[in-house]
């Protein structure tokens, strides 16, 4: 159940059974030479509605914009800073709890909203903790897709050191398989391996300046063989993904610890 194609008396139902959400967190900017501006938002997305299906749950909007400072030196880029996409998700999330919603769980599909989104869910908790807030305490739980055991089971057999950081094979797997006319050919050269030290300190896209960040990967892919990504993966991912992440939202709605 898409919350944008449902109506209110529909989600007041809704509500009788079940007071759980799902939110897509995406983010709009460039993917390398073969990869859209809109992976992210795509992605997480897609695999958010398939585990809709799979678990009954209601998926509200997507966030299709999130931090992306570093890539805006590539044309197309939309950036929100940190700071904004905090209140987005705030106002996202006190909207739909006045509604009677008290679990959250957020499908992520871009590595630079994790670290907003955990301040905003302390931003939330911190309304509480601090007596401004008196309603039923709010769950929150935040996945990104990737990191779910079997898909990253998928990625590493398929793609190795080549899936990287950015412009990831998976990634575009998915939108090739999601939107088959959109697949360019992809005959690019494999990126240069990157470091373990890189790759800690980096993690959550925690990138330098957009010059200096074009400077270091001028074709926008970051470790990353976009050239290996096959629709048919992307099905797989996809399936792997949404049957995953649909057994983690029905243990967060029991009150399973993550
Ligand atoms: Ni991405």
């Amino acid at each position: 159940m898409v919350l944008q194609h449902a109506t209110w008396p529909e989600v007041e139902a809704y509500l009788q059974r079940s007071r759980g959400v799902v939110i897509p967190l995406g983010s709009t900017e460039q993917h390398g030479p073969t990869g859209l501006i809109g992976t992210d938002s795509i992605t997480a997305e897609t695999v958010a509605r398939a585990m809709g299906e799979l678990a009954g749950a209601l998926v509200g909007p997507t966030l299709s914009m999130g931090p992306a400072q570093f890539n805006l030196a590539f044309p197309g880029t939309v950036s929100l800073r940190p700071t904004t996409l905090i209140q987005v998700i705030i106002d996202y999330v006190q909207s739909l709890a006045r509604s009677g919603f008290t679990h959250f769980y957020f499908m992520n599909g871009h590595g630079g909203n994790v670290a907003p989104t955990w301040c905003a869910i302390q931003e939330l908790h911190a309304d509480r903790s601090l007596g401004r807030e008196a309603a039923t305490p709010l769950q929150f739980r935040l996945r990104s897709w990737w990191d779910l055991a079997e898909v990253n089971d998928i990625r590493q057999r398929l793609y190795g050191a080549g899936e990287g950081m950015h412009a990831t094979p998976s990634e575009i797997a998915i939108t090739q398989h999601v939107l088959p006319d959109s697949r360019r050919p992809d005959k690019l050269p494999a990126p240069a391996l990157l470091s373990p030290g890189f790759i800690k300190f980096h993690a959550g896209d925690n990138h330098l300046d957009a010059q200096a960040h074009r400077a270091q990967f001028p074709d926008g892919r970051v470790g990353s063989n976009s050239g290996l990504a096959r629709p048919e993966h992307g099905e797989a991912l996809l399936a792997a993904a949404a049957t995953a992440a649909a057994r983690d939202y029905a243990a967060f709605l029991a009150g399973e610890p993550a």
